[in-house]
């Protein structure tokens, strides 16, 4: 196996993946090969909605694939907004979402929090699940202005600058989806070497 498909069509997410596979494997997106069916992601977990997409896919073209799911996870808030990361204020609207975070979080002093991918993966009709986690804490404030969602309003442990602070390959070293990506790369690696 050299090809898998990742269903999604994001190109952030598919440079960074590729990157990391660099010649071990050809990560292939939806549009490289004309897929454009709306994937559903109405599961209320995220390991939930990674099966559902990898599924989806699958179910539609029989091919090996892996599907992503991301959440940011804050203790004071019951582990919200987790699944509804995308969407806590506002579909999408990341300066939103991140505002009405720190609304939500005013009064809190508890304000450690964590970022969680789950890749599910179908291979050969087997269905496997990889995890990455970066823990830290909620700023009171934005900082920074590089990366995107809750970068300015996340503070890796071990550091002092928020993600929104760091440079793309400074935020890749504690990345979630980095560590998860990996785990993959990995699996498939000793699979097939
Ligand atoms: P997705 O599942 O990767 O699309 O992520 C869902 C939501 O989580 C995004 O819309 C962002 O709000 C947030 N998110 C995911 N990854 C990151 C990240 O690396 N930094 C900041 N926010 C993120």
């Amino acid at each position: 196996m050299d090809k898998i498909i990742f269903v999604t069509n994001n190109q952030h997410k598919l440079q960074e993946i590729r990157h990391l596979a660099k010649d071990k494997f050809n990560i292939i997106s939806l549009s490289d090969i004309g897929f454009d069916f709306s994937i559903p992601e109405t599961s209320p977990t995220l390991e939930g909605n990674a099966l559902q997409k990898a599924r989806f896919f699958h179910e539609k073209t029989g091919l090996n694939c892996f599907a992503d799911d991301t959440g940011l996870e804050v203790e004071a808030l019951g582990g919200q907004p987790g699944v509804n990361s995308a969407r806590l204020a506002s579909d999408h609207d990341y300066h939103k979402n991140m505002m009405y975070l720190l609304e939500l979080m005013q009064e809190k002093q508890n304000r450690k929090a964590r970022f969680r991918t789950v890749i599910a993966l179908i291979l050969d009709e087997k269905e496997y699940l990889f995890e990455g986690i970066v823990n830290g804490h909620i700023t009171t404030e934005p900082r920074g202005n590089n990366g995107f969602g809750y970068d300015p309003v996340f503070i890796p442990q071990g550091e002092t600058r928020t993600f929104a602070q760091m440079t793309l390959e400074e935020k890749n070293k504690y990345s979630h989806r980095q560590r998860a990506f990996s785990k993959l790369i990995d699996f498939l690696q000793n699979l097939y070497s």
